[in-house]
This record gives structure tokens, C-alpha cells and sequence, in this order.
């Protein structure tokens, strides 16, 4: 099939990239691009690895293709940071428990970050289903949600040096 090109603002980095259409957005990210972080867990769409912000809101990257973003501001685990330091949310996991393997963690991030991106003020209930989609198959989710609420409350609003 012939190659398309594409372009995607990812984590404030314009990228070119030529492509099968066929390419998944979460294999555009990791295999052309080389940002690891956003992991391809399952290929059913069920388990959240895969979640990024397209334009501001979570999306599971392995349910679209690259094509359908093109020209789309992507964020990926990687763009959390601020100026080098981890983001809030990233913060509150780490003081509350909450990070927990390498295949989940990213996609709780993204899916959390874009929760209060939506909803700076969550109840406990909108913090559980902003999280849903985003499984783990050891754990339970308390501490997830502390984190987010903790960042929602405001503790985590100076970024940590
Ligand atoms: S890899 Fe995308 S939902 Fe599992
Ligand atoms: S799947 Fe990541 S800790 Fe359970």
C-alpha cells in the first residue's frame, strides 16, 4: 500500500512522518516516532495503555488510526512534565502509592490528567468512571483515585524541583 504522509504535533514537536494508512496512531507514536512510554496492551481496545490526548482529550491510540489525527496536538506520557519536573498528577501518584506497573501507569496518567483537564474539581464517583476505561489487572484503584482527588483539592499545585 502507498505510503501517506502525516503530520502530528506531538508533545509540542512537529513530526513528518510517511506511513502505511493502516498505521495505528499508538504505532505511529512508538515505532516511528520512539516514544515508548504510551504502551500497546491488548488488541481489543479494553485496557487503556494505549491512552493519549488527541487536541485535549483521551483517546485510546490503538482505536484509531494515524491518518484520522493528521494535524491533530498530541499528548503523550511523556508531555506531562513541566520544564523537567513532573506534572501534579504525576506527583500525587508517587506521594499516594498509585503507580503501579509500566503498561498501566501511563495510561491512568493521561486518562486522570485529562479528567481534570475536563473537570478540575471531580466527585469521587466522576473520578472512578474518567478511569474506567483504563484497566490494571493486579491492583485496586484506591489509591488512584486519592491521587487524582488530592491533585483536584489543589495539594499539587506548585510543580515539585
Ligand atoms: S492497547 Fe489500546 S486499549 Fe489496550
Ligand atoms: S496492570 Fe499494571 S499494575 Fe496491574
Amino acid at each position: 500500500m502507498e505510503k501517506r504522509l502525516l503530520t502530528l504535533t506531538v508533545n509540542g514537536q512537529e513530526y513528518e512522518l510517511y506511513i502505511n494508512p493502516k498505521t495505528l496512531l499508538v504505532e505511529a507514536i512508538r515505532d516511528h516516532i520512539g516514544l515508548t512510554g504510551t504502551k500497546r496492551g491488548c488488541d481489543t481496545v479494553s485496557c487503556g495503555a494505549c491512552t493519549v490526548m488527541i487536541n485535549g482529550m483521551s483517546v485510546k491510540a490503538c482505536s484509531v488510526l494515524a491518518m484520522q489525527a493528521d494535524g491533530a496536538r498530541i499528548t503523550t506520557v511523556e508531555g506531562l512534565e513541566v520544564n523537567g519536573k513532573l506534572a501534579p498528577i504525576q506527583e500525587a501518584f508517587l506521594d499516594q502509592g498509585a503507580y503501579q506497573c509500566g503498561f498501566c501507569a501511563p495510561g491512568m496518567l493521561m486518562s486522570a490528567q485529562a479528567l481534570l483537564n475536563e473537570n478540575p474539581n471531580p466527585t469521587e464517583w466522576e473520578i472512578r468512571e474518567g478511569i474506567e476505561g483504563n484497566i490494571c489487572r493486579c491492583t485496586g484503584y484506591n489509591s488512584i483515585v486519592r491521587a487524582i482527588e488530592s491533585v483536584a483539592k489543589g495539594k499539587y499545585t506548585e510543580v515539585k524541583s
